[in-house]
């Protein structure tokens, strides 16, 4: 890969980097064996932050150098994608319109107004809400024709800014964890993270691939079942290793779990809760009800079962969604 593909691709500067890498000291006391790191990308500064900051810089870069006046996106009703991106169209100057699902199963009360969704009105975004049961590749679509009918210049951002050209910002990221790494003189086995629509698992894999490095990612599933992750994960790992000029990965580097999402995406299960009061009792950090305390549950676990090895070092990939908190008070 060439440095200056990646110096010469679109890209509006939005996040704070490099976001910081913390050790954990009572975390891994608490744990009694892997010395664990954070990644700190809930700190990337873009309205309560996420991992979604990095991928809209090359997104947004994309829109603008294609003369886009509105960002268009979907996610579900709590979508710390789509509160990013309402962010990402605010600090440019586009509009925004959001295409959200209600979500099975998802809690009543301030689910449906608090959260991401008020962040959202307060920049202005247009919500545009759907059943459960959309088919929310076609509503965008067909949404995006309608926009253009009306004489507007729609970029469609893809569900979770998950194309090639959103892993872009994981391929940067990666960069950044592995010098830092260097920099405080650790050597991590494995990456932990949550994977939903696969843009940053599979950027994280490119990155990797591009600096010919063996760190192991574990991807914990956020919505589907094993089988269907990887499936997600590969493809977009090769058309954004294509884009790089990078050859991929084994297959067997693509590692998804879904042992710790259930009963389904955005629905709370108990380890969930006991992770993210953990982590806030123990660190003062505040993880999500719907990735990262999900993914924190799996590496609990993978720790606890040996399958993360007690004298390694890992890194969490903290992506954010904090604010998601305030639409689940009760279940926590
Ligand atoms: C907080 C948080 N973590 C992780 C993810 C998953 O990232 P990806 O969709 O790139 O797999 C998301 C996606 O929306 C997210 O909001």
């Amino acid at each position: 890969m060439s440095q200056e593909f990646l110096a010469q691709h679109p890209r509006v500067p939005l996040a704070h980097t490099p976001t910081p890498l913390e050790y954990l000291p009572r975390l891994t006391e608490y744990l009694k064996g892997p010395s664990i790191y954070l990644k700190r990308d809930d700190c990337t500064g873009l309205a309560t932050g996420g991992n979604k900051t990095r991928k809209l810089e090359f997104l947004l870069g994309d829109a603008l150098e294609q003369g886009c006046d509105t960002l268009v996106t979907v996610g579900g009703l709590q979508s710390n994608h789509a509160r990013q991106t309402a962010a990402a169209a605010a600090r440019a100057g586009l509009h925004c319109e959001l295409l959200l699902q209600e979500v099975s199963g998802a809690p009543e009360g301030n689910y449906d107004y608090n959260g991401n969704l008020l962040l959202n009105d307060l920049m202005g975004a247009r919500v545009h809400r759907y059943p459960a049961d959309a088919f929310m590749h076609e509503e965008l679509a067909s949404y995006v024709e309608e926009l253009k009918g009306r004489g507007r210049k729609p970029y469609a951002v893809p569900l979770g800014g998950s194309s090639p050209i959103g892993a872009l910002g994981y391929v940067v990221a990666v960069q950044e964890l592995l010098q830092q790494c260097v920099t405080i003189g650790i050597t991590p086995a494995q990456i932990v993270l949550a994977t939903g629509s696969a843009g940053t698992q599979a950027g994280l894999l490119a990155g990797l691939a591009a600096a010919r490095s063996e760190v192991r990612v574990i991807g914990i599933n956020v919505s589907t079942t094993t089988a269907a992750q990887e499936r997600k994960v590969r493809s977009l790992l090769h058309e954004t290793c294509a884009l790089l000029g990078v050859e991929p990965p084994a297959d067997t580097a693509i590692i998804c779990n879904d042992d710790y999402y259930k009963p389904s995406y955005g629905v709370p299960n108990a380890q969930m809760v006991q992770a993210v009061r953990l982590l806030a009792e123990k660190e003062g950090l505040l993880l999500d009800p719907v990735y990262t305390g999900k993914a924190m549950a799996g590496m609990l676990d993978l720790v606890d079962s040996g399958e993360i090895a007690d004298d390694s070092t890992t890194v969490f990939l903290h992506t954010g969604g904090s604010a998601g908190l305030f639409a689940y008070p009760r279940e926590l």
